[in-house]
């Protein structure tokens, strides 16, 4: 078998049922699990009917590159979403999930040859998908810490300067995973210079970008409205890799975007997802594609269509998170360190005594609520695991259930002080 595989880690769920093994969970109490960033919130009905709606299509062979009609759909919501015009026949790709199109696009762009670029870098903390998949491809991925004394940018600075020619690809994860961090114009500025000066790819997982949480409307008026409505965290959509690439004039170069149906229009179990951005890479990453064989299925293809035509239930679906994060950031507040997200579904949230696989394990035992230690999400690098110290609480249940959770947290931390 392929040597490689026996470099991949074990994934950071593997990691939880270990660190629960033979304890007993407080029976008295029912399971909230917090810790898989499975969103939780139902599918529209109207997703459902068109899936059914599309059945017929079980009758064809898909083609690699979807129907016009998909990448139409796609590219009219970027339009919306993103200011940006893209070409739906050369600069977009429908995917089976951000998740394999992630660890594929790897496959496709590392050269491995000997004098290939082979160096990868990632995010750490981060999405576990970035490290198998730069170790597959025979590439080395390289972790650059984003921590919380860096407001948890990613520091090029920290990347040694003779590395960069070396670098085949870049993972940015905005708005990450598990930070919540949402990257600025001038992040990005940054980045494309880089990526523009040393000729790396950037691959942009976005796959959380719908879930945030929108300024008051209408807006309060100054000093008045702030009394009257207040709100724990508001912001604005977050600026995207293809924006940013336009305003500042560079086209798409080297740049291909990730983003997904399964948070935003709550269908994990769909399967669906896009790619967009240079024309080059598309047409490498198709070519790919077609042997891979990952074409999406046809009744697929008609749910998503639906899914990415519609915006309301994108709506509906942040009021919740909004009202999530609203409920339980008062609770929590006094008991764990952490700043309200710019935007996804997650709390980073610092644990006190610094021991995040001891206080799972604890929450865990005595609460039975299950949130993820950050240490599992993050390797050493730099002589640190940055995930150490914090715990990953995935806003995905109802509010009911998110709220119980962090009350017993609260009573979890009295009691252990
Ligand atoms: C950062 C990040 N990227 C990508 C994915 C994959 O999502 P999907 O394959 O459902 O699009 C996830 C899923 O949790 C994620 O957290």
């Amino acid at each position: 078998m392929n040597p490689r595989l026996e470099q991949l880690h074990p994934y950071p769920f593997q990691k939880l049922r270990e660190l629960f093994a033979g304890v007993t969970p407080n029976p008295g109490l029912a399971p909230v699990n917090l810790s898989i960033g499975e969103p939780r919130h139902p599918t529209p009905q109207f997703i459902k009917d068109a899936l059914v709606a599309g059945l017929g299509g079980l009758s064809n062979y898909p083609i690699t590159q979807g129907s016009d009609a998909l990448r139409e759909s796609i590219a009219a919501w970027a339009g919306r979403r993103y200011g940006v015009k893209l070409d739906p026949t050369t600069e977009i790709l429908p995917v089976n999930g951000s998740r394999e199109a992630l660890f594929a696009f790897a496959q496709a762009c590392v050269d491995s040859s000997r004098h290939g670029r082979r160096v990868i870098i990632s995010p750490n903390p981060f999405y576990q998908i970035y490290e198998g998949a730069a170790l597959l491809a025979g590439a080395r991925p390289f972790f650059l810490n984003t921590l919380p004394e860096n407001g948890f940018r990613m520091d090029w600075s920290k990347v040694p300067e003779d590395l960069w020619e070396q670098v085949n690809m870049v993972y940015v994860c905005s708005p990450g995973n598990p930070t919540g961090k949402v990257m600025s114009l001038d992040d990005w500025k940054e980045l494309f210079d880089l990526s523009d000066r040393h000729g790396f790819v950037i691959a942009a997982d976005e796959c959380y970008s719908e879930i945030y949480f929108p300024l008051p409307n209408p807006l309060p008026l100054a000093g008045e409205g702030a009394k009257v409505m207040p709100k724990p965290i508001e912001g604005l959509p977050p600026l995207g890799a293809l924006t940013a690439s336009q305003q500042l004039g560079r086209g798409f170069r080297n740049l291909i975007v990730f983003n997904s149906l399964s948070k935003r229009s709550n269908v994990p179990g769909l399967r669906s997802g896009m790619v967009a951005g240079d024309a080059a890479l598309m047409k490498a990453f198709l070519l790919y594609r077609t042997y891979h064989g990952s074409a999406m299925s046809p009744v697929v293809q008609a749910a998503s269509i639906a899914a990415w035509n519609d915006e309301a239930h994108v709506t509906e679906n942040r009021r919740q998170y909004a009202e999530k994060f609203a409920a339980v950031m008062p609770l929590l507040k006094d008991v764990l360190s952490f700043d309200a997200p710019d935007a996804a579904f997650y709390l980073w949230a610092r644990v006190p005594g610094g021991d995040d696989a001891a206080f799972a394990r604890g929450l865990y035992e005595t609460q039975h609520v299950t949130v993820l230690p950050g240490s599992y999400l993050a390797r050493d690098a730099a002589g640190v695991n940055p995930g150490r110290g914090f715990v990953r609480i995935a806003l995905v249940d109802n509010l009911d259930a998110c709220v119980e959770a962090a009350r017993r947290i609260v009573r979890f931390v009295g009691e252990a002080a």
